[in-house]
């Protein structure tokens, strides 16, 4: 059901608090250590892989890129992000101390299973991050890592893009442990970090209505563009992703770096541009590039932590949430371009549930 709400999809964006609690929660013994009940990958294991794959399709593979930040940071190990029908007609370097993980919500992507058959020929080890027990993904991988999101019946991906990213923070930070890479203390600050996401998703979620009247602003435009930088870029792409399926917009995520590399081109009068602006290392930066689009005329709508003002200053629409960890940073930027795409399809008249020409599970190639 839809639990009051008009469609799945408003109801899923409101189940995310839960389905970070759940995921987490249920894993953390009375010492607040993780276990990973279904992965029995040791230490001996973790340390003979040398080299990591994420493969996975659409929301999935944007999961993977934070997966990789995740991974790389914390447990130190090379991470290459790849989708899954340019993965399974590749020639992928994999030996027996590969470690693949796919990530599929369905656990029924085809182009994802052939990935995970392909690398098990070769030898590697295959975790699955899935949100559906006994799934094909499930069935086929060595390890499992199930994401206690609920059933998602919209197509847009939200709660299932929360919760796999919610599994790559712990599936890093276990890894970080295992491989004596972060200190207990450092483990246990990044545990109750995570667990504090919960309620500042809530938070964002108490701003919806300011998040409509933006939505309002561009729900004419023929595109729109999204701009990040490092970790900002996946939201960015997120973002664009789910704008598009939803509203039919024309839409496109570009690293902020590259703008002067040729996509500033199609920056005209009143062309809305959101900028994702959470990373404090890569502020600087972004604010030259939201003034070098405004110079063009972009109607620039900013999502950055609060207290951020030099942001507000430069930006037309400004979106505040809630600061924590840079790393973690994702789940909490993602919510309100859920909201704004949800609010754009509205807008627009479009079966928001069911946008026209995609299927929940893409079970052919
Ligand atoms: O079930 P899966 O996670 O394998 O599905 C992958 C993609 O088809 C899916 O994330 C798709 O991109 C969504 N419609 C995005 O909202």
């Amino acid at each position: 059901s839809k639990g009051g709400f008009e469609h799945f999809m408003m109801k899923e964006i409101y189940d995310q608090p839960q389905a970070i609690r759940d995921t987490l929660l249920r894993r953390l013994d009375n010492n607040r250590m993780i276990h990973l009940d279904d992965i029995k990958l040791t230490k001996e294991d973790l340390e003979a892989i040398t080299k990591m794959y994420v493969v996975a399709c659409g929301t999935a593979s944007h999961a993977g890129l934070v997966g990789k930040y995740a991974i790389e940071k914390l447990a130190k190990i090379p991470v290459e992000v790849d989708i899954a029908s340019e993965f399974r007609y590749s020639d992928p370097f994999i030996d027996e101390h590969t470690l693949l993980i796919v990530v599929s919500q369905s656990g029924e992507t085809a182009d994802t299973l052939a990935a995970m058959k392909l690398a098990k020929s070769k030898g590697a080890r295959v975790l699955a991050i899935t949100n559906v027990v006994g799934s094909s993904v499930a069935r086929e991988a060595h390890d499992v890592f199930y994401t206690w999101a609920g059933p998602e019946i919209a197509v847009a991906s939200t709660k299932a893009y929360t919760a796999q990213m919610i599994a790559f923070y712990m599936i890093a930070l276990d890894f970080a442990y295992k491989k004596g890479t972060v200190t207990l203390e450092r483990y246990h600050e990044l545990i109750d970090r995570i667990e504090a996401l919960a309620p500042l998703v809530e938070k964002i979620l108490e701003n919806k209505e300011a998040i409509k009247t933006i939505a309002e602003d561009i729900k004419d435009t023929s595109s729109a563009f999204y701009l990040g930088r490092g970790i900002d870029y996946t939201t960015a792409r997120e973002a664009a992703l789910k704008l598009k399926e939803i509203s039919y917009l024309y839409t496109e995520a570009f690293a902020a770096g590259e703008l002067k590399h040729g996509p500033i081109a199609l920056i005209d009068q009143g062309t809305p541009v959101l900028c994702v602006v959470t990373q404090k290392a890569l502020e600087e930066k972004m604010i030259s590039n939201i003034k070098e689009v405004k110079a063009r005329g972009a109607f620039v709508i900013a999502v950055t932590k609060e207290g951020h003002s030099e942001v507000g200053k430069v930006a037309d629409d400004i979106i505040y949430i809630p600061e924590t960890e840079d790393l973690l940073m994702p789940v909490l930027s993602v919510i309100p371009t859920q909201l704004i795409a949800y609010y754009v399809s509205i807008a627009r008249g479009n079966d928001v549930d069911k946008p026209r020409n995609l299927a929940k599970s893409v079970t052919v190639e």
